[in-house]
Order: C-alpha cells, then structure tokens, then sequence
C-alpha cells in the first residue's frame, strides 16, 4: 500500500467511527495514521512504552500531547504513564524529572541548549533502547515532545537519531490586534480568540488548542490587544481576565503581554469616539513620562498587574502614530516615554516592546525615511528592558519592500523584528500566499552594517551587535472561524513564522513540506504538487499587484484591490504619492538625486540601491523613477515589462486552480471545496490589479498594451464598485478609515 492520502485517511477512518473531521481545525496537529504498513509497524516497535514523569502543568501537557499525537499516528490506544521506562521506548524529561535521564550524563550537552533547547537520541536506558527527548527546563522538553512528533508526522526513521535544537531568538510572539468588543484589526479569520464578556469564569477549549498550536512551533508569548490600545485593558475587571487567560496558555510556555495605551493614567472622556487616541482610565491629567505622578501611577499599575499575572512579559506600544497618544504629545522623546513604562516594569522583569513604526510628515517628507531619522538618534538611550519593535519594511507591510535601514543602524538597542502573519496588504483570507519566502528575503538581507555577512538574521538573533535580549514578533492571522486563519494555506503562515522565529535559518521550502506532511498528505507526488503551489505564490502576488517594486496602491480602508488615484486628504496615504506616474515614467525616486532614501543603507547596499542600472529590478520602483521606455534587463521596456509581470502574476493563480482541482484525491472534501472556492475568487481579483492598473498607468504612458488585457480594460472608477465579498474594513473600536488630513495628530501636541 502506498502513501496514505487526507481523503483516504478521512474517508475509512470516518467510516470506523472515530475520525473528527477534517475541517482544519486541527491545524498541522491532525495527527493521521502512518502509513505504509511496514513503517507504522516499525514506529510502534519503538514505541512499545512511553514514559514522561514529572507531575507539573507542563509534564502533563506534554503526556497529554504524546498521548494525542501517537494515537493518532499509530492508530490505536496508547499509553503514556509517569513511571520508569521498563522496555523499548520513549522517555522524555529533564535531568530533574526523569532519574533516568539524569543516569545518562548528558547534562553538558543538555546544558547546550539553552533553557529552551532540547536534545533527541537514540540510546541505551536500563539496557534497552530508547529514545530520550532531554532538556534542561520542562518547556524545553514539551518543544522536544512536538519535535519527536513531527518526525513521525514527516515519516523520518528513528534509528540513530541524533538530534540538538534551540531557539536562536529568546522572545517569538504573537501580536494580536484584537479590540475589547471582538472585532480584530486586519483580521480576516472572524472575532477575536478571547471572550472578554466570558471571561475570568467561562475558559473555552480553543485558548488551550491556541497554546497548543502555538507551542507545537515555539511561539513562547502573545500580546492579547491591539496596538491601537484600549486604556480599558489594564483596568482591574479586565487584569482578572487577562490572568484567567494566562493560567491556560503557562502550561504550554506562552506568557501574556499587552498593549499600552500611552494615555492610560488621563482620566476617562466623556466622549468615547476620541477615547483610545485621548481618553484613559486614570485620574491624573497629564501622561507625561517626566511627571512624577504619571511615573508613580504606571509603576503602581505594573505592580498590580504582576499580582494577578505573576508572569507577565511586558507592554508592546504604539506611541506617536497614526495618532495614538505619546510622549511627544508633551514635548519628550520615544526614550524618554518608554524608558518610563521600562522602569515600573524592570522590578518585575518585564519589558518594553516601543514601537518604531512612526511617519510624522514634519520629520522627512519621504515616508520611508522617517523612523530611521526619529530613532537613530535615539540609539543608546533606552533603558536595558527596552526593545524598539521595526516592521520588515520601511513604509508598511507592503507585498514587498527592501528591508528597513533601521536594522544595522541601532547597534546599542535590541530590535524586534515585526512580521505581519496576517495579509493585510496580500490578499487577506482569500488569496493563498505563503509569506515565509518574504520573510527570508528580509531575514537573509544584508545590512553590511559590520561588513559582508550583517545579515538582518544575525541583527535580530543578536549576534552582530551582541544584543544581550532577542525577538521576533508576527502580527496573528487567527481568529473564531473553525479553520482559525480563514484560508487553510494561511494556517503554513502562522506555522511557518513560528518556525523561522525559532530558527531564521530553516528554508521556506522545508518549512512548506514539513506543514504539508503535517496537515494534508505523505504522498510525495502530492507534497511536491502543493510545495510548488505554494513556493511561488508570493512571488506572483507580488508581480499580480505591485510588481517591480511599486507599492502603497491599494483601496484605501481596507487595503484589499487596487485603487491607484484616490485622495484621502493626506498625501502620505494616497497612491500617486508612492507611484508618482507621469508622462516620463513610473516609480519613486528615493536615489540621492531624489529623497535619498538610499543614504539610509550601509554601502555597498546605499550604492547598489542607488544605481538605477544595479538596483535589482524588484525594488526597481521603490528607489527609482523610470522611464516608460527604459530597457529592462530583459530588454523590454519598463513600459511592456510591466504587462509580462502582471499577467505572469495573474496566470500563476490560474496554474493554481487547475493543481488544486487534480489534488482532488488528495485532501479531504471540506478543505477542498474551500481552497477551491478561494482560489477562483483569487483568480477573479488577481485580474482586476492589471486592468485597473495599466489602464491607469497607460493614461500616462500613452503607450499601446502589450498584453491584452484579460476581461478588457477597465476603468478605476468601474472597479472601485468591485467590492471583496466578506472584507471588513475597519474594527469597532479603532476606526482605521477615518480620513485624515495635516490637522489628524502624529501623535504630537497640535
Ligand atoms: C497599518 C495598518 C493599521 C495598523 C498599523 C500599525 O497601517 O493598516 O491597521 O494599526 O499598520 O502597524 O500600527
């Protein structure tokens, strides 16, 4: 018998009675059975025993996972128990919970790894053999307990294993930008996870399945509340539930962050529209970080947060932003308001996650370069518990951007990596688009701050600069809907963040295979179907809506289809700002004979950026205005190159849907008809980029279509009518459409 298949497993073990169903609520931790026969044979002669002793929380989430997981993957009861290992089997522990781990003597390399890390060997224990997942900390050993199950999910032999493993990065969170009222901000996967009305006494089954999701790839913290923070989320009712939700994810070595309303301490408006950018749930009348009681008000809400949340690992903030409160708003800078908030948390050991995604338009008239001028200045500043947070990019989340100048240029503050799981600006729930190739073309970057090799990785893993604390954080794609993420393929996104924050140095392509084993099949011609599926997916969208380094054009409210001549009344958010089309050509000009974005990088990247004819033709656009006529590398013209990568774009999502019909035999039905259902709908909105697009850019080029339009040409104004089914613009709480214009606050004083 060959490879089982998702449908085959569903269909026979459905038809036993004791299947759930393959809806994709499981996540990658489904769990079929191995198959062929032989092997599931092989796994069960190891397996004749397993032993996780240990009477914690954590040691009993890890029994519980063994037990789930080998159930399922060796199809049948199994019995996990506490004792000393007698025969052939598993044992797992540490040196402190298993008498015979400590036995081994392998306390230096279990040392090695960290207090996260873990070992996987084959060895001799009470003379039979074993295999021994040791570490030195019991979160250690859970991440060693998903690891072995993820070798017999991706069906690896077990005979001399020898496996070692840390994170390369302490902190690996979750941002979720969850409202109060359960709505999520660029969330497209339905309500938020947490049930605030339900809470403290109503704790459902889903928070442990998210612990549980989250811990199976390393995730080790998740900041429960939007950026755009409500003050109310550090009130007392609302500390109590927060702690509720804690106690279930601990086990599971997820703390629990929360963002920061930098107002918090203003006493309450009467006025709840203004309420998250003004109002607080103090009592003082001022926020400023100088003033002492401001300073004394934060530590003493800090202290009461750790009463109830022992714990807790911190405040993310977004200050001086998109018009939330900050320390400007009283003349102080980003050090000095965060350095505040650092010092009522330091006792605790808690820290400060200070975000640098700030564009106030007085800094540079070139949004780009704005956080690297308000934080390089800054660096050396911030107190030891302080991290600045930097998204990949320097505008926004964008399909593609060349990575932030701010990476390298900080070397006395740790910096945060801030990925976006969710596809805010890719396509949201409805286009399949696997992002960890993204985030290795940022990670793998090279900042040449110290010379070749100061690769963005090695900046955020903390050993270019010798950052003494390390982190990465991805905005969340979850939410209430049953499959979690909305799309089935966007739950690779949320695993493959978790694994690249764990180590920065797996490729997209192992990432991909690992979760497609996990989750659909083990059939290798259909691994390397969907592999490649996915492998090019965010190339396409890429060149489908903003090829060749454009950006910034989509719809305004809720970033969804293309939208490139609206005016919002603030020229920073309107697209012709960011596409600059004209009669010469296309495209920003951020060279030194524009804004001069470019002096922002270290050279050899300044220079390479710099030079139209050696910039790489993906950032093409971002650095440079071209002429219509300009010759590509292909010899094209800019003009023509354009159509050849849109409709590439648009002619991969067809390739997709045509594979996804022939996996038919392959994924079970549910999933199929949804992915397929997405997949159409990508194919009709991939269309509408270059119809809007080039119809619009031809009124400036006035040059003929090279392509013919699929559908014909359409006019912006045709296609603004073209509304994403199901998009939700903005969140109750956080309007994020409202127009601003000059008079909108950054955040300073006006
Ligand atoms: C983007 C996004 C906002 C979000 C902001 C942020 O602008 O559209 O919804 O609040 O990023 O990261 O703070």
């Amino acid at each position: 018998m060959g490879n089982m298949t998702e449908q085959m497993t569903t269909d026979t073990t459905l038809a036993a009675g004791h299947a759930p169903a393959r809806d994709g609520y499981e996540l990658w931790l489904g769990y079929r059975p191995v198959r062929p026969a032989e092997r599931l044979a092989s796994y069960r002669a190891y397996l004749q025993e397993i032993a996780v002793p240990g009477d914690s929380p954590t040691m009993a989430a890890v029994r519980s996972e063994l037990q789930r997981g080998l159930a399922g993957l060796l199809d049948g009861p199994v019995d996990v128990g506490q004792d000393r290992l007698q025969g052939a089997g598993l044992l797992t522990g540490t040196p402190q919970t298993a008498s015979q781990i400590a036995a081994l003597g392998w306390d230096e390399q279990i040392e090695a790894q960290g207090p996260e890390g873990y070992v996987i060997r084959s060895a001799t224990v009470d003379g039979e053999p074993a295999v021994v997942v040791a570490a030195g900390s019991e979160l250690g050993v859970l991440y060693g307990g998903f690891h072995f199950l993820r070798l017999l999910q991706t069906q690896q032999p077990l005979a001399g294993l020898d496996v070692a493993e840390r994170p390369r990065v302490q902190l690996r969170l979750l941002d979720h930008w969850d409202n109060l009222d359960g709505s999520i901000e660029r969330g497209y996967a339905g309500e938020s996870l947490w049930q605030w009305e339900e809470l403290p006494d109503t704790l459902g089954p889903r928070y442990r399945d998210y612990a549980r999701a989250c811990a199976s790839i390393g995730i080790n913290g998740a900041v429960l509340n939007n950026v755009n923070a409500n003050p109310r989320i550090l009130r007392g009712d609302y500390l109590e539930k927060v702690a509720a939700l804690a106690d279930v994810l601990r086990p599971y070595g997820i703390k629990v962050y929360l963002s920061a309303n930098f107002a918090s301490p203003l006493r309450p408006l009467d006025t709840p529209g203004r309420f998250i950018r003004d109002g607080g749930i103090g009592n003082l009348h001022t926020a400023d970080p100088l003033d002492p009681d401001v300073e004394r008000w934060w530590k003493e809400k800090a202290d009461e947060i750790y009463r109830h949340i022992p714990d807790f690992g911190g405040f993310l903030v977004k200050a001086g932003s998109e018009g939330m409160p900050g320390p400007f708003d009283y003349g102080r800078t980003h050090a000095e308001g965060a350095n505040m908030l650092a010092r009522a948390l330091a006792p605790h050991g808690g820290i400060v996650m200070w975000r640098a995604f700030v564009y106030d338009a007085d800094t540079d008239p070139d949004r780009a370069k704005r956080a690297y001028k308000e934080f390089v200045p800054l660096d050396g500043k911030f107190d030891d518990n302080v991290f600045v947070q930097v998204k990949n990019g320097p505008v926004d989340f964008q399909p593609r951007e060349p990575f932030h100048p701010l990476f390298g240029a900080m070397p006395k503050t740790p910096l945060m990596m801030e990925f976006q799981v969710t596809q805010e600006y890719l396509g949201q729930a409805i286009h399949l688009v696997y992002l960890a190739p993204m985030w290795k073309e940022v990670l793998d970057s090279d900042t040449f701050a110290q010379g070749k090799g100061s690769t963005v990785a090695r900046v955020v893993d903390g050993s270019l600069h010798g950052y003494p604390m390390t982190g990465i954080a991805g905005v969340a794609n979850v939410g209430s809907d049953r499959n979690w993420c909305g799309h089935h393929f966007a739950q690779a996104n949320w695993y493959a963040f978790g694994r690249l924050a764990w180590n920065q140095h797996l490729s997209s392509e192992a990432i991909a295979e690992e979760w497609i084993r996990a989750t659909f099949t083990n059939d290798d011609g259909a691994v390397a179907t969907i592999l490649d599926m996915m492998m090019g997916s965010w190339e396409a969208c890429v060149n489908y809506m903003t090829p060749l380094g454009l950006h910034h054009l989509m719809r305004e409210g809720h970033h969804y289809g293309p939208d490139l001549d609206y005016d919002t009344g603030r020229e920073d958010w309107n697209p012709p700002y960011y596409h600059r089309a004209d009669a010469e050509g296309l495209g920003f000009d951020r060279s030194s004979s524009g804004s001069n974005a470019v002096e922002q990088y270290y050279p050899p990247v300044r220079d390479l950026f710099d030079d139209r004819a050696a910039c790489p033709e993906k950032y093409l656009l971002w650095f440079h205005h071209v002429p219509w006529d300009y010759e590509m590398h292909s010899g094209r013209t800019l003009w023509d190159e354009l159509a050849w990568y849109y409709y590439h774009g648009v002619e991969y999502v067809s390739r997709m849907l045509e594979t996804w019909v022939e996996l038919k035999p392959h994924v079970a039905l549910q999933r199929h008809e949804e992915v397929l259902r997405k997949l159409s709908m990508q194919e009709a909105h991939a269309i509408e980029w270059p119809q809007v697009s080039l119809s619009y850019f031809q009124r400036f080029s006035r040059r003929p279509m090279a392509v013919d339009v699929p559908g014909g040409a359409i006019h912006e104004a045709e296609a603004a009518t073209l509304e994403p089914p199901g998009i939700v613009c903005s969140s109750g709480e956080h309007d994020n459409t409202y127009t601003s214009t000059t008079s909108v606050s950054q955040g300073r004083a006006s």
